[in-house]
């Protein structure tokens, strides 16, 4: 069977583009999947990351490659796959556009704070733009990323979004240290606690992905 493919893309840099992939790859690994991430963050972060020990990641498996030309070699890569999910890079140009195609899902990770609301907003653009060309596909969400607990802002960050012109995605992460000490040291908020809440917000989301993807 073909891979699922999703994406975290957001032109702006430091969104949680790749908190949300290593998170979720994590996440997926655990219930056995194997996925496979393609990495476009100039920083390499989940490559990086991937070359840590994380024995932790069973049953299923976590890969990651750099490949730019998703619409043509996609396919050949993704075999063996259940999931690939593509770690947006933090500019736009073609390799963004060709990310958008080859999706079903794209997230856009949004920092609910200051002038980081806007962030996202040309993303989303390209986003509307193919699902018009498409018959409404990807599916796009919006995912509010490290808000901060117990703010106004984070609470009525909906409406701060509306011009996106996306639905938001139930589930979100706040800011914990526990996500940066994780990444750090190869790991990914799923080696924490069961009851931690970075853990649990994780779990969310991915639970979330998993419903939207179907
Ligand atoms: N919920 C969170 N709480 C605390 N720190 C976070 C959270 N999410 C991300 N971070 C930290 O914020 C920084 C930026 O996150 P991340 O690298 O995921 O963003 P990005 O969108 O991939 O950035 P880039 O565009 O540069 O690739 C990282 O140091 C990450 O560890
Ligand atoms: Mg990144």
């Amino acid at each position: 069977m073909a891979a699922r493919v999703f994406a975290f893309l957001c032109e702006k840099g430091g969104a949680g583009k790749s908190t949300g992939a290593t998170n979720v790859a994590s996440y997926l690994a655990r219930l056995g999947k194997r996925v496979l991430i393609v990495d476009h963050d100039p920083q390499a972060s989940a490559s990086t990351w991937s070359n840590f020990i994380h024995e932790n990641n069973g049953p299923g498996e976590i890969a990651v490659i750099v490949m730019k030309k998703l619409q043509r070699d996609l396919r050949s890569v993704s075999n063996g796959f259940d999931y690939v999910i593509i770690d947006g890079q933090p500019i736009t140009d073609a390799v963004t556009v060709d990310a958008i195609k080859v999706s079903e899902l794209v997230i856009i990770p949004i920092r609910p704070s200051g002038f980081d609301v806007w962030a996202g907003i040309n993303t989303a653009g390209l986003v509307r733009e193919r699902q018009q060309l498409t018959d409404g596909k990807p599916a796009a969400r919006i995912l509010v990323s490290q808000a901060i607990v117990n703010t106004v802002m984070a609470r009525d960050v909906a409406e701060s979004l509306e011009s996106y012109e996306l639905p938001l995605m139930d589930s979100r992460t706040h800011i914990r240290v526990a996500y940066t000490e994780v990444a750090s040291v190869g790991k990914s908020a799923m080696d924490l606690p069961p009851d931690h809440d970075a853990r649990l917000e994780i779990e969310a989301i991915g639970r979330e992905i998993l419903e939207i993807l179907g």
